[in-house]
């Protein structure tokens, strides 16, 4: 068989990175071909990264043929894997979500708050687009989501679309692994956490190393706020050590915006008022690397990548596909549907869990029910989300409004409604569902 990869997003500055994973990859999950797929407005990146992906291969010295077209469906066929890392609206709309819900004195955020939400409703139809194509024309290709939010979106996809070979990932589990690995000394490959709950609210409820249980420690190192594995776009100056105590779980950098919100806002509007949003700064990191990625010495994925908060995502996505492919059976974490894993939710929905991988696909660690301490939050959080994808899907207002007002980050009747008329309005373009005529 040769494996075809398809990389939907291929323009985004991410990708050498997804191409540098393939290409360590190689003995293990020899690719033969990477199709990088964008749509006309990318058509420049697409370019730009298809040269530099040829040449990662070649420096390499791997027989990988790398292609690019804006002709979604035919790249499609015949793929064996398809990635998803698509921004609808780019940048531009993401500073919308982030700067509207500041002007408000909310936090607004890539993947929390209203800002999250509205990247859903964007997002959802698109990709159940997507699904909708590779169910005709190549169902038996597994389709690993990275495309923001990544628990929403998979969900929409497994609940919506006909295609159910869907695999939802995220860097943050793989970080906090790899900075446990670092606070405790040891080899990451040694450790296992028990992770419970949803994307980017997910919590670390055991650490194992070596099967021996170094969760206590782990939470006392915590403590110090030297101690953190948060991505690039958190700043975050841990945790109090009542909280690690009461808690005894490992929190992810997302949760400051739920239990650090005054903080977390005060420190985000004077970033705004000093640099403008993150998706500003992001478009001004990303217009440098073009400029490297342009660069015709350039071989290899420049360390300035680094600098963006979803850095490494693509280890977790090579992984998971290189396991499937050897029929491996090793546990990563994933988002995936719930059929029972916690007891506390309902089965259809896609929690952020641990799964053992292999060529069926993943299968979930059990896990029962939530810890009493956060499983109001958890089924508050997944109310959220179930509302956002039936508004993303039915163009629903009442739907939307409800999800605005139950989210923490909102939560106010008057706030919920006038984020609701202002976003809709910003990004009208994109959102066609709320727009269709009766
Ligand atoms: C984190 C998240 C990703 C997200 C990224 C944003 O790492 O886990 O899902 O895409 O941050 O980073 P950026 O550099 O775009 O702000």
């Amino acid at each position: 068989m040769t494996l075809k990869l398809v990389i939907i997003g291929g323009g985004s500055s991410y990708t050498p990175e997804i191409i540098e994973g393939i290409i360590d990859r190689y003995d293990q999950f020899p690719v033969r071909e990477i199709a990088l797929v964008d749509i006309e407005k990318g058509k420049e990146k697409l370019q730009i990264i298809a040269g530099l992906a040829t040449r990662m291969v070649q420096k390499a010295n791997k027989p990988i043929v790398i292609t690019s077209t804006l002709e979604r469906r035919r790249a499609l066929r015949g793929a064996n894997f398809v990635t998803s890392q698509i921004r609808v609206g780019g940048l531009k709309a993401r500073e919308k979500d982030e700067r509207i819900p500041l002007s408000y004195g909310a936090l607004g955020q890539e993947t929390n708050g209203a800002g999250g939400i509205f990247k859903a409703l964007r997002t959802i139809p698109v990709l159940l687009e997507i699904s909708k194509d590779m169910q005709e024309l190549c169902p038996d290709a597994w389709l690993i989501n990275f495309t923001n939010p990544a628990g929403m979106v998979t969900e929409a996809l497994l609940k919506y679309g006909k295609h159910k070979r869907i695999i939802g990932v995220c860097n943050i589990p793989f970080n906090m692994r790899t900075g446990v690995a670092e606070i405790l000394q040891c080899n990451v490959e040694d450790i296992e956490i028990e992770f419970v709950g949803l994307n980017h609210f997910v919590f670390g409820r055991r650490v194992l190393v070596k099967g021996v249980d170094r969760t206590a420690t782990v939470v006392e190192r915590l403590k110090d706020p030297t101690n953190q594995y948060a991505p690039a776009n958190i700043v975050s100056e841990g945790w109090s050590s009542t909280f690690l105590s009461a808690f005894m779980m490992l929190p992810n950098p997302y949760h400051s915006y739920y239990f650090k919100g005054a903080d977390m806002l005060e420190k985000n509007l004077k970033a705004y008022w000093e640099n403008g949003t993150r998706a500003e700064v992001v478009q001004q990191v990303e217009a440098e690397l073009f400029k490297k990625y342009e660069n015709k010495d350039l071989e290899e994925k420049p360390t300035e990548l680094e600098q963006r908060g979803g850095a490494f995502y693509s280890d977790a996505a090579c992984n998971v596909m290189t396991s499937i492919y050897n029929n491996t059976g090793d546990v990563q974490t994933v988002n995936v549907q719930n059929n029972g894993t916690i007891s506390d939710l309902p089965d259809e929905v896609v929690i952020e869990t641990n799964a053992l991988i292999g060529a069926s696909g993943p299968r979930p660690i059990s896990i029962g029910a939530l810890p009493l301490s956060i499983r109001g939050i958890i089924q508050l959080m997944k109310n959220v989300e179930e509302l956002v994808i039936e508004a993303a899907i039915k163009g629903d207002r009442e739907r939307l409004y409800q999800a605005l007002l139950i989210n923490p980050l909102v939560r106010e009747e008057a706030l919920a409604h006038d984020l609701m008329e202002d976003l809709l309005e910003a990004h009208k373009e994109d959102l066609p569902q709320f727009y269709q005529q009766a």
